[in-house]
């Protein structure tokens, strides 16, 4: 049965470990797995990614496949009713199966992803929706795992939005046991029911508060994201005006540990949610996150793959 990763928690623990070891032992050059040769996939965007395209396409690649980037013009499925749609989710999921073996899908609402997997009888991987972003949480847990040679219990401080990032840390922390604070405002919290469902899995420590020296204090790892997300900048003012006080300054990371990582997922917006000293200071990890896109991308695949042949 083939296997979709929309969410972190497609992955039981089990196999976010046997991601981790595949992605290290590539990385490393141990291993050259090639499961897409002579094999497509195809990467669908309908929002702009740098990080998230490049490293599928080049992962894709370098495992032996081809990659095909197409955006809204050519992938514009809806539900039957629809009438913005160009053509009905089980058409469009129908079609790219028989000619597809791995679908990627950036887009806006998480329900049009799931959608897609429901029809779709190949692989589908969630390159960002606004609920989350999976692959993303995966490559930086990967990250932490690599710095601090453990991942279990690791605290994680996670400053700014409650958005897709946020939401799917706490979807992880209900799979890996983590030590995860949130600091936000009132009105910027994650999604209720992924809070809800990390809070009720009993595994992680979920800690959320408005202060932002509350979250950082004595953690492992100090987060952040953009204030206003794609397609939500008509937010920014506001969101800029609830969230300045949970920026990543050097200040604010006296805090933390003192060996603490900085992390960011990017494009960062230098001076907003964090400033230029502590985006380039000793602690930071913000490109060994961003190359580690790449690494992890091929782990998901290679893991998907194999799970999904049974
Ligand atoms: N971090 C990330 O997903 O970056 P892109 O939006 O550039 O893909
Ligand atoms: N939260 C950000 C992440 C970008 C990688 C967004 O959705 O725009």
């Amino acid at each position: 049965m083939k296997r979709d990763f929309l969410a972190v928690s497609d992955f039981s623990y089990k196999e976010v470990k046997e991601v981790f070891k595949l992605t290290g032992d590539m990385k490393k050059g141990k291993i050259k797995p090639q499961p897409l040769k002579n094999k497509a996939a195809v990467c669908i965007f309908h929002k702009p990614s740098l990080r998230t395209r490049i490293s599928f396409e080049v992962g894709i690649q370098q495992l032996g496949g081809r990659s095909l980037y197409i955006t809204g013009n050519e992938f514009k499925l809806g539900k039957k009713d629809d009438p913005e749609k160009r053509e009905w989710y089980y058409d469009g999921a129908e079609v790219l199966s028989r000619m597809i073996d791995l679908i990627v899908i950036r887009t806006f609402e998480h329900s049009g992803v799931e959608e897609l997997a429901k029809f779709a009888r190949v692989p589908v991987i969630n390159a960002l929706t606004n609920l989350y972003h999976p692959c993303q949480i995966l490559g930086d847990l990967f990250t932490i795992f690599e710095k601090k040679k453990k991942i279990e219990n690791v605290s994680i401080a996670y400053l700014g939005d409650g958005n897709n990032v946020c939401n799917s840390f706490l979807d992880a922390a209900s799979l890996i046991p983590l030590d995860l604070r949130i600091g936000t405002s009132p009105e910027t919290l994650p999604d209720k029911d992924v809070l809800e469902r990390a809070k009720k899995s009993n595994l992680s420590k979920i800690n959320l508060t408005y202060d932002p020296v509350e979250a950082v204090r004595n953690t492992d790892v100090v987060y952040t994201d953009v204030w206003a997300s794609m397609g939500q900048e008509s937010q920014y003012e506001k969101k800029a005006n609830l969230l300045r006080k949970f920026q990543v300054n050097s200040e604010l990371l006296r805090y933390a540990k003192k060996d603490s990582l900085v992390m960011h997922c990017l494009p960062a917006h230098r001076g907003e949610e964090i400033t230029d000293e502590t985006m380039d200071g000793k602690n930071s990890v913000v490109f060994d996150q961003a190359e580690n896109r790449l690494h992890i991308q091929k782990g998901i695949i290679v893991e998907l793959l194999k799970k999904s042949k049974g």
